[in-house]
């Protein structure tokens, strides 16, 4: 049940969510005319001001745990009459959340509180999911429930084979990655309740790694191969993508623990465009099959998670003519060109990519161990070197980002390269879900929809056709 609020007045609700645990939640109301909910997750102690039209409007600032503020413009259309206009949103709060914190100056980013350093050293892909999803590490008891549903819900519906076959050969796997994922709600369509709720969290991570794994199958024209229940999460995948009838399979167990790591670095990273589309998209109270479907259409562009696919094209691009990254340097620092580097950049991160860095140093590792001398890494260095020390790159703060390395390693790993986003979308499902849990559970969660300010024609009159 809502709390019932009035504008101005504090309430508590207490309830127990679709988790397991009694929730408290302190709520305040906000806006004169919207009479809108707020979770009260960060503290408000001051006050902003604006001046508008020779009138002064008070906005509550919001705190976060970090420090971090966000002035509350909750009521300022309806006081004012007036909007703000932010376009690509650097500087619009969509939400709060407690989910994933990033200090893009410091290259700081942890998940639930915990250093994405400590994860990928020490966790399993599942761990994190879960600690994602529900907010805490999950014991031993709860790892092993959680990672038992990852494995038993990861076989799909036989009458879903037969859409592998109406795709031609040559479907990007991505389209087919959205696809399939909006198909679920056709299998599941009863999506009301507790249950269904969490079942349907542990069906999609389980199932999108069989479909993806799938589509590459379909792809070289080799058969589709089953899950097998005794692999992890990371052994099984590798196992469907991998193995064939013929002959016996063992995942090294060096790409096994690259593929945990690479997962563990893409699982979430706050308000980014995909995970924004699935709030967006969720937010309507849309199922989760269509919400998560959106997020993966969102991640598929080269600005985002297409970017991992354009390094290594770019790469081999470099290599192909000659290898005189320079050129390129230059050709993205010039105005008249469209072409950027790809993989350098971030909205966020000014300073370092902290995933980047982690990647950087598991590709010699990986590479190393398993005996991959690629030339493509050298040109990555090399491009990394000489745009690290240009004041182009240096003053727009323009550093290697997650994609930069990671395509690279896929690479050494045997994925192929139009196989790169389908692995981001693997690795931030997680995150997707969790955003798209925060959403549901939020009891001042209401429909987004952002506004505009229209600079089309004024009103003028319909011109009949012959008179045009
Ligand atoms: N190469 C050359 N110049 C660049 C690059 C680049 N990769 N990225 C930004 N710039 C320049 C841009 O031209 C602009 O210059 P100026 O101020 O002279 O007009 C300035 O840097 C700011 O760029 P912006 O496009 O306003 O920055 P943004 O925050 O809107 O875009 C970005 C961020 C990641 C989309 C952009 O840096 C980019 O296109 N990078 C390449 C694509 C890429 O690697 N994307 C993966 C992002 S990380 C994975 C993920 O989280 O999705």
């Amino acid at each position: 049940m809502r709390p019932k609020a009035q504008p101005g007045s504090r309430v508590e609700w207490e309830g127990r969510l679709r988790s397991e645990s009694p929730l408290k939640i302190m709520v305040t109301a906000h806006g004169r005319a919207s009479g809108t909910y707020t979770k009260i997750k960060a503290s408000m102690m001051e006050n902003a001001k604006l001046s508008l039209d020779g009138q002064e409007y008070d906005l509550p600032v919001v705190t976060g745990t970090e420090g971090e503020r966000g002035i509350d413009i909750t009521s300022l259309r309806g006081e004012s009459g007036a909007i703000t206009l932010d376009s690509g949103y650097g500087n619009t709060g969509s939400c709060q959340s407690s989910i994933c914190f990033i200090n893009g100056e410091q290259g700081i980013l942890r998940y639930r509180g915990f250093p994405i350093e400590q994860l990928a050293e020490n966790a399993s892909f599942a761990e994190v999911c879960y600690l994602l999803i529900y907010g805490e590490l999950p014991t031993a008891d709860q790892l092993k429930a959680f990672s038992g549903g990852l494995t038993n819900h990861s076989m799909i519906h036989e009458d879903m084979k037969k859409f592998f076959e109406g795709y031609p050969a040559s479907a990007h796997p991505m389209a087919v990655l959205s696809s399939m994922i909006a198909s679920l709600a056709t299998y599941y369509p009863k999506l009301e309740g507790d249950e269904d709720e969490d079942l349907n969290f542990i069906r999609v991570l389980a199932k999108a790694k069989t479909i993806a794994a799938w589509a590459y199958k379909k792809s070289i024209g080799q058969p589709l191969v089953y899950p097998l229940n005794h692999l992890s999460y990371c052994g099984n995948f590798l196992n469907m993508m991998f193995s064939v009838p013929t002959e016996d399979y063992q995942a090294s167990p060096v790409v096994e623990n690259a593929l945990n790591v690479l997962l563990i670095l893409h699982a979430d990273h706050e308000q980014n465009c995909s995970t924004s589309t699935v709030r967006m998209v969720a937010s309507s109270q849309a199922n989760i099959f269509a919400s998560l479907s959106a997020g993966i259409c969102a991640l598929w562009g080269p600005l985002h998670g297409g970017a991992n696919q354009k390094v290594l094209e770019m790469l081999e691009m470099i290599r192909a003519d000659g290898a005189d990254y320079k050129k390129y340097v230059n050709l993205a620092k010039d105005r008249d060109s469209e072409f950027r580097l790809m993989g350098f950049g971030h909205r966020v991160y000014k300073n370092f990519d902290p995933r980047a860095t982690i990647l950087r140093k598991a590709c010699d590792e990986v590479l190393e161990e398993l005996g991959v001398d690629d030339p493509l890494l050298d040109i990555a260095k090399q491009l990394e070197d000489v745009a690290l020390n240009d004041d182009y790159f240096i003053e727009r703060k323009l550093y290697p980002n997650v994609d930069f390395y990671s395509g690279v390693l896929y690479r050494a790993m045997g994925i192929p390269t139009n196989m790169f986003t389908v692995m981001f979308a693997l690795g931030r499902l997680p995150g997707w879900i969790s955003h798209l849990k925060e959403l549901r559970d939020d009891p001042g969660s209401r429909i987004n929809r952002p506004r505009q300010v229209y600079t089309g024609a004024t009103q003028r009159d319909y011109v009949p056709l012959d008179q045009r």
